[in-house]
């Protein structure tokens, strides 16, 4: 693991998607050498697709656009995302979204930084595997401890709602963090499951944060009709379910660089993450937001989505196959190897143990588990829960710079020994003082009833 050099810096990670670039960079990759194609990333097509709306190639910045915007977003842009929510999903319901639900931040990976630095002191369930930029980004805020659920590979990392409510209730979960459709399995929780997940965030009061930056990339639709899914369907009372959801410009609207995204949820969520908005980052893009408010009208937004449907999910077959037809070459990993090779080879890139399981990072949690030698996993049993479940002190401890693995709880193990071992000592000696000292009393009083007269 390499360390920082620079004092006081700790070596920060690049996570998957950032390693990869930076690897085809290395290899002669830029955005615009017509040789290369990027299959692996979320980076979607920004230009023109077939039946999509035009795309937007201008734009007037009046001078009051120069200024900084509100923190929260501006408001033509939060109605408009409240209204395609209440148009889209929420039509026939009573409880509406207004945009007092809605919260505007610079792209999607700022919106959870807002919502995690909005966390209070508890522990919160993300699984494994999912957005890589999840695991790193939980463990830079220490108000809360991160705990990864590992997803089985067999199971197509899919987790029963009953499975779910017992990893809630079992590690005392009060939120849970997940992308929906899920990057990078494309596992899709969707009606009557998508609706049970809504329930028992209300039933076990713990907040779901849904991100569904990849909610409109559904391939199994009818040609013509665009299918979008969001936990905004399944949610009762708008300012009572703890459901937030997180989408935004990126991917479903294909305008990554424009770096705007929105949360909604119950009123006191957004006030919470507008005033971290206002230490991290100071609000979102300002001349984008007018026009933003624009591509949400339901029906520009439908026919996005039916094009990228129809481009996608043809293209993304199409393009592994024209690939290998033009003798293209993979790159993974630093390898670089003929397109042909690369379904027949997928199993083989990933690391020995996680082959057949399909995902390198549940490989790492994996090792991680198994690392943890059998006594000192017998000893967290033997801790008080809150460390095992990761208090303060856990939290800020040391972690083993290559598993990333908390010390913590064995230390905390033996600092719990050593006082109780220390208060054990200190009761044995004040208990000593006070029988000494009540025999001496009493020996006191026998001997003054003893005396004649007294
Ligand atoms: C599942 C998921 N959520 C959120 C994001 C973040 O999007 P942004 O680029 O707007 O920060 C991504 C980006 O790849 C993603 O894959």
């Amino acid at each position: 693991m390499e360390q920082s050099t620079i004092p006081g810096f700790r070596f920060v990670p690049r996570t998957g998607v950032i390693y990869v670039m930076h690897e085809a960079m290395r290899h002669g990759f830029s955005y615009d050498a017509p040789q290369w194609a990027n299959l692996g990333q979320g980076s979607p097509e920004t230009g023109p697709i077939p039946g999509a709306p035009p795309r937007i190639e201008s734009l007037v910045i009046p001078a009051s656009k120069q200024q900084y915007g509100p923190v929260a977003g501006n408001s033509d842009l939060r109605q408009a995302v409240a209204d395609f929510y209440n148009t889209t999903f929420r039509r026939g319901k009573k409880s509406k979204y207004t945009r007092e639900n809605v919260s505007i931040a610079s792209g999607g990976r700022l919106a959870l930084t807002r919502l995690a630095s909005a966390l209070g002191n508890i522990n919160m369930g993300h699984f494994i595997p999912d957005y890589t930029a999840y695991e790193e980004l939980l463990s830079v805020f220490k108000a809360f401890t991160s705990i990864p659920i590992l997803l089985d590979g067999e199971a197509g990392y899919k987790i029963p709602a009953a499975a779910l409510k017992k990893e809630i209730l079992g590690r005392g979960l009060s939120a849970l963090l997940a992308s929906n459709p899920c990057n990078p399995t494309g596992q899709l929780v969707e009606e009557g499951e998508l609706r049970e997940w809504c329930g028992l965030a209300r039933e076990c009061q713990c907040s779901f944060i849904i991100d569904e930056f990849y909610s409109h990339y559904i391939y199994n639709t009818k040609p013509g009709a665009p299918r979008m899914v969001s936990a905004a369907a399944y949610v009762e009372n708008v300012e009572k379910d703890p459901v937030i959801v997180v989408d935004g410009l990126t991917k479903n609207w294909r305008y990554p660089g424009w770096r705007i995204s929105w949360t909604v949820g119950p009123k006191a969520v957004i006030e919470a993450i507008a005033s971290a908005g206002s230490f991290l980052d100071g609000g979102a893009n300002h001349p984008f937001q007018s026009i933003a408010a624009g591509l949400l009208d339901p029906q520009l937004a439908g026919q996005e989505t039916a094009a990228i449907q129809k481009h996608f999910g043809e293209t993304q077959a199409d393009g592994h196959r024209r690939g290998c037809r033009a003798g293209g070459r993979v790159l993974h990993l630093g390898e670089s190897f003929p397109a042909a090779e690369a379904i027949e080879r997928r199993d083989e890139f990933l690391p020995r143990g996680a082959q057949g399981k399909g995902d390198y990072r549940a490989r790492r949690v994996l090792r991680r588990e198994s690392r943890q030698p059998a006594g000192a996993r017998a000893l967290r049993k033997l801790l008080p829960r809150q460390f095992r479940a990761g208090n303060e002190k856990a939290r800020n401890g040391p972690r083993c710079p290559r598993t990333g693995h908390q010390k913590v709880p064995q230390i905390a193990a033996a600092a719990l020994r050593a006082r109780a071992a220390a208060s054990s000592l200190l009761y044995a000696g004040i208990f000593y003082i006070k029988i000494h000292a009540w025999l001496r009393w009493k020996h006191a009083l026998f001997f003054a009833s003893s005396i004649p007269g007294s």
